[in-house]
């Protein structure tokens, strides 16, 4: 796939290419996940929205950490939201799971809602940033968390596809960005790591979280 289109199936998986997409994903943001979930601290009871969810095969990682949550997902992409309700049909019949098929400039929830909303590798594509943070802070509740995971851009600046479609940010121009919407930085947490790639070249990998709180 050329890195323009890659791009755009990072943005907006679709399609069979679109799904075979996702199931790359699901290998290479492993490690990011794992992060973000040692970050959150998740608490009995809570209310915890996800943005961007792709197929959301990790969905049942947040009930093995805490059974008794209320997780809600939204994502734009008709296919992603196909993909994950079969993922997940059990946890959508009994009612742990909602997915909704949305843009997150628009999300369909009455304010202070959740406790915690969750998005990863999603931040590259809320253009402009402001519209989407806006609604990510009516939706929580006061004090409620804000969960961004990413690759720094100097981690990743170099690779083709990012190139195009995507708002790299480093860890200071993030934590700023989100100052400026009326969020607070809590923690934020990074791991480096090399990976062996397909062609038995080396890559360099930074996992990074950010997490920051409504006020
Ligand atoms: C790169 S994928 C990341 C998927 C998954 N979170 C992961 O880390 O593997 C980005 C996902 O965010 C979704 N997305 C991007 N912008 C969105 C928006 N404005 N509203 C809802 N979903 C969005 C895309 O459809 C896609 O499923």
């Amino acid at each position: 796939m050329d890195p323009i289109e890659l791009s755009l199936q990072l943005k907006k998986p679709t399609g069979e290419a679109g799904k075979e997409v996702a199931k790359v994903l699901n290998e290479s943001n492993h490690t990011l996940y794992q992060l973000a979930f040692e970050s959150i601290n998740l608490q009995k009871d809570d209310k915890v929205l996800e943005i961007g969810f792709g197929n959301g095969i990790h969905f049942p990682e947040y009930f093995r950490l805490q059974p008794r949550l209320s997780v809600t997902g939204v994502d734009y992409s008709i296919d992603m939201c196909e993909e994950a309700k079969a993922n997940n049909e059990d946890l959508i019949t009994s009612k742990k799971l909602g997915l909704y098929c949305k843009d997150t400039t628009d999300l369909p929830f009455s304010d202070k809602r959740f406790d915690l909303v969750v998005a990863l590798n999603v931040i590259y594509f809320l253009d402009p940033p402001e519209v989407h943070l806006k609604e990510i802070h009516r939706v929580l509740k006061p004090g409620g968390l804000f969960l961004i995971g990413y690759r720094p851009r100097h981690s990743v600046e170099h690779l083709a596809f990012t190139k195009q479609n995507f708002i790299l940010y480093e860890p200071d121009e993030l934590t700023a960005l989100l100052e400026k919407y009326n969020f607070e930085k809590v923690r934020a947490d990074t791991k480096s790591y090399q990976k062996m790639a397909m062609d038995d070249t080396i890559l360099n990998i930074t996992d990074s979280c950010l997490l920051v709180k409504k006020v």
